[in-house]
């Protein structure tokens, strides 16, 4: 987790003289709780206990393993944070989709505990599958996470880029990141090898629906098929615009939708997501929760407010509730001005973050 201070904030009660936290003093002197006021340890509950740090946890906790303080800062509607490049990212971004893995792996620690499983069904280059490993190191523990993918250059990706990081953690001396249980496929096949009620949490980021207009698509392809070379033309990207380092729909449609997607209206797209994610739901343990990366688009004078849609279909379809919808906002985005100075064009520096519920 970051180191934020705004979470810590408690713990600045007890600073050393560099402004660092003094566990040595917190033990000495007293202990913090939530809001900051002074509490002795006798005075915890039987269900609480202080961790270190970071504050006062719960075991009735059946969601994460986030002390009060920590749950505090997660249940901000807005992560206003930038996930600089890293993990290999450059070999990562030849997708053009993938998410950060440490913003995945905030969103894992918001929404599963230590030994829980997670699934990404469209798992691309494995931001997913990065952010469960780093669990183990930077968080309260490894979380065992499955993930699905339909091409098999995205998962040869994952696969060297856990080879390199691990390398990398190697000559530093840091223990190796755990390798996680990829699968290539389709995920409406794979999904039935999931038991019902097994996986804690599901967090993906969809493949997109391709706006565009028929032969700006074949252009796309065109452009996608040179850049990805010698990649199975019915093995496709699949997704496109919430990609880490892209910021507008021009980027994104390079960046390739699915055959499939290529000729799908929107209402087809919602309707598969839809789909999809009611099969996914079987899967979700009642407690558990469904996770869903989605970004809006800004087409012909018109804002496609993908993330209500897909929410409603997914919500109308699948057996689940809307709990909330965070918003990514990277403040290290470019800005791109396309309409000034006639028309008002928002840059997308955001992504939807849509948090859904098994019903019970
Ligand atoms: C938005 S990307 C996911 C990127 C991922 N979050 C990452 O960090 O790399 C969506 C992925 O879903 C894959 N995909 C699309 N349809 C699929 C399907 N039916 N089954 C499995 N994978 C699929 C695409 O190939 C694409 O890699």
């Amino acid at each position: 987790m970051a180191e934020d201070g705004d979470r810590h904030r408690q713990s600045r009660l007890f600073t050393d003289d560099d402004g660092g936290f003094d566990a040595e003093r917190a033990r000495d002197e007293s202990l913090p709780v939530e809001d900051g006021e002074l509490i002795d340890t006798d005075e915890l509950a039987d269900h609480q206990r202080y961790v270190e740090g970071r504050g006062i946890y719960d075991e009735r906790n059946r969601v994460n393993d986030l002390t009060g303080k920590e749950w505090k800062y997660a249940t901000k509607s807005v992560i206003a944070e930038s996930y600089p490049p890293d993990v290999q990212h450059d070999l990562r971004s030849e997708h053009g989709g993938q998410k950060p893995p440490r913003l995945c792996a905030d969103l894992i620690e918001r929404f599963s505990k230590a030994g829980d499983t997670v699934l990404d069904p469209f798992a691309g280059v494995g931001g997913t599958l990065l952010g469960a490993s780093f669990c183990e190191h930077e968080g309260t523990g490894l979380r065992e996470a499955i993930g699905f993918e339909q091409t098999r250059r995205w998962i040869e990706i994952y696969e060297t880029v856990l080879e390199r990081e691990n390398e990398e953690r190697r000559s530093r001396g840091e223990p190796p990141l755990s390798e996680q249980d990829v699968r290539h496929g389709d995920c409406a096949d794979l999904i039935g090898e999931i038991p019902d009620d097994s996986v804690d949490l599901l967090l993906t980021d969809v493949p997109y629906w391709n706006m565009d207009e028929l032969e700006q698509t074949r252009n796309e392809r065109a452009t996608r098929e040179s850049k990805l070379g010698a990649f199975d033309a019915d093995e496709d990207a699949g997704s496109a615009g919430n990609a880490e380092d892209t910021e507008n729909v021009a980027e994104r449609a390079d960046d390739a939708a699915s055959d499939e997607s290529d000729t799908q209206s929107k209402a087809e797209w919602l309707a598969d997501m839809a789909e999809k994610f009611d099969r996914f739901a079987d899967a979700v343990a009642p407690d558990g929760h469904l996770v869903v990366f989605i970004g809006d688009m800004y087409r012909e004078q018109s804002y496609e407010f993908l993330s209500a849609d897909l929410a409603q279909a997914i919500e109308s379809t699948a057996p689940v509730t809307l709990a909330a919808n965070l918003i990514w906002y990277d403040p290290t985005k470019d800005l791109h001005v396309y309409g000034y100075p006639f028309s008002f064009v928002p840059s997308m520096v955001h992504q939807n973050v849509l948090v859904f519920r098994p019903n019970s």
